[in-house]
């Protein structure tokens, strides 16, 4: 049987990519790079660069990541908030999506300020250059280490727990250092509920994140009175990821002007207001999220019109998107290699990486697309299950999927993997990790390097009796 693809590529000559079909599209409602085209040699080219070639240069698996595509979400992003609010605003990147030198920097020269979820990834997004001003530090258990850092490199701490703010208080009475007061932001549950996969959903109350609203009046008394320690300039939530659905947001959006009209009564200037991230992407043809701006707009709205209704100045409208941002803007390239048929029952085709290098399908059942990049426009005849190369049975890529007939050393290439498959990627099996490479305008940068075996081995110790064979 012939079916259609799902990048829309149809038949030789008909290509259709979903990217470039529509006028305004998002990078979030694209299956592949907005970038991406079919060349003659009927190879998918990303960036101006021929997949296959790059997979010559750089080896697979190999993590290609399109810097128009990142551009432009980020664009989208600052430039919604500049056309729909009238107060300030600032987009910062959710940095857990995909955390690295380059990405961070790319970001920032797109004037995003940066989330970060540790010290890991706040040590990285200073290094990349990123304004310290303008990055903010999360986590629902954040050390003292990691407190300190945050407040000596001059970010913001987006308070999560009691256990925090008393810590902050305690290391303001030990110290006396130039960064107190701490400026901090508050993180609260709001109890609203989306449709998203339950580890992915962090906004409900039962969640192990944030303060309860029901404590706002206690947490609210406590920082005015430790306003000399603690500058809270803003209030934060988070209630999820992946949602295509933008009531949650608008409605999150009025609740947390209603907290900020609280705080007000507690003589604490609330300037700041981040309603989290939580736009979702195109993973299969079937996604239909909303565009960025379309979801930018009713949540500028939202705030206008509650702030106004209840005659409070605009505070700064931020918002910390991850996956729509990134996940649209890499494709994984992977060699195929052995391939098992069980007749009568299904066909797998392994690729050289798999759950060390995408653990999403294993994680969550999600699920993703696949291209062969080397015969872009040959028939969809086979129905073929992905697998990996781990020793594992659930390292399985992709069920189902619906390709050409492949042959070993055909590129397979697995969309939308530019979000949470890099920063949740592990040594299992002691595979090394991928390179990854940042193309644009037919040139490729290598942005990761490949990990080499001597890599896997450079934190281990061989104590020096192990090393005598003793018996
Ligand atoms: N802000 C906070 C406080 C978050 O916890 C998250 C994601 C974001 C922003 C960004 O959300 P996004 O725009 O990417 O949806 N590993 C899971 C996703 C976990 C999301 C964690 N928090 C996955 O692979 O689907």
């Amino acid at each position: 049987m012939v079916s259609t693809h799902p990048t829309g590529v149809q038949s030789k000559g008909s290509i259709y990519l979903l990217s470039n079909q529509k006028e305004n599209i998002s990078p979030n409602q694209s299956l592949l790079p907005i970038s991406a085209k079919v060349n003659d040699r009927d190879t998918l080219e990303i960036g101006g660069c021929d997949v296959s070639t790059l997979v010559k240069q750089f080896g697979s698996p190999l993590y290609i990541l399109d810097e128009e595509s990142l551009r432009t979400a980020c664009r989208q992003y600052r430039d919604s908030f500049k056309q729909y609010y009238k107060g300030e605003s600032q987009v910062l990147y959710a940095s857990k999506a995909w955390n690295c030198l380059a990405v961070c920097a790319i970001v920032a020269s797109e004037d995003l300020g940066i989330d970060v979820a540790s010290g890991g990834e706040l040590y990285t997004a200073i290094k990349s250059g990123a304004n310290a001003e303008k990055i903010y530090l999360h986590s629902n258990n954040k050390s003292r280490e990691e407190l300190i850092f945050a407040a000596e490199s001059g970010c913001t701490i987006v308070v999560d727990n009691w256990h925090e703010l008393n810590t902050l208080v305690e290391l303001g009475n030990e110290n006396g250092s130039s960064s107190i007061p701490y400026r901090i932001m508050l993180r609260l549950t709001p109890g609203i509920d989306c449709h998203t996969h339950d580890y992915i959903r962090t906004g409900q109350l039962d969640s192990k994140f944030g303060f309860d609203p029901n404590a706002l009046d206690d947490v609210f008394a406590f920082v005015s009175k430790n306003q000399s320690f603690l500058n809270c300039v803003g209030l934060h939530a988070h209630i999820g990821s992946q949602i295509f659905e933008r009531q949650p947001h608008q409605d999150l959006a009025a609740v947390m002007v209603e907290w900020l009209k609280k705080a007000a009564t507690y003589g604490i200037d609330i300037l700041e207001l981040n309603v989290g991230g939580g736009l979702g992407i195109r993973y299969i043809e079937s996604d239909d999220p909303p565009s960025i701006e379309e979801w930018v707009k009713p949540i500028c709205e939202v705030v206008e019109k509650t702030c106004q209704n209840a005659n409070l100045p605009l505070p700064k409208l931020l918002c910390e998107p991850g996956r729509s941002l990134i996940g649209t803007t890499c494709v994984t390239a992977y060699s195929i290699g052995a391939s098992k048929e069980i007749p009568g029952i299904r066909k797998y085709i392994a690729v050289d990486g798999g759950m060390s290098d995408n653990p999403r399908p294993i994680t969550y059942q999600s699920i993703y697309r696949a291209v062969v990049a080397n015969k872009m426009s040959a028939p969809l005849t086979e129905t073929v299950t992905i697998a990996g190369k781990h020793c594992e049975s659930g390292d399985i890529l992709i069920k189902d999927a619906q390709l050409p007939l492949t042959k070993p050393g055909d590129i397979l290439v697995v969309m939308g993997t530019g979000a949470y498959n890099y920063s949740m990627s592990s040594n299992y099996n002691r595979l090394p990790r991928p390179a990854a490479v940042l193309v644009a305008n037919g040139e490729a940068s290598l942005i990761l390097q490949r990990e080499s075996y001597q890599d896997l081995i450079r934190q281990d110790c061989l104590p020096e009796r192990l090393t005598k064979n003793e018996q």
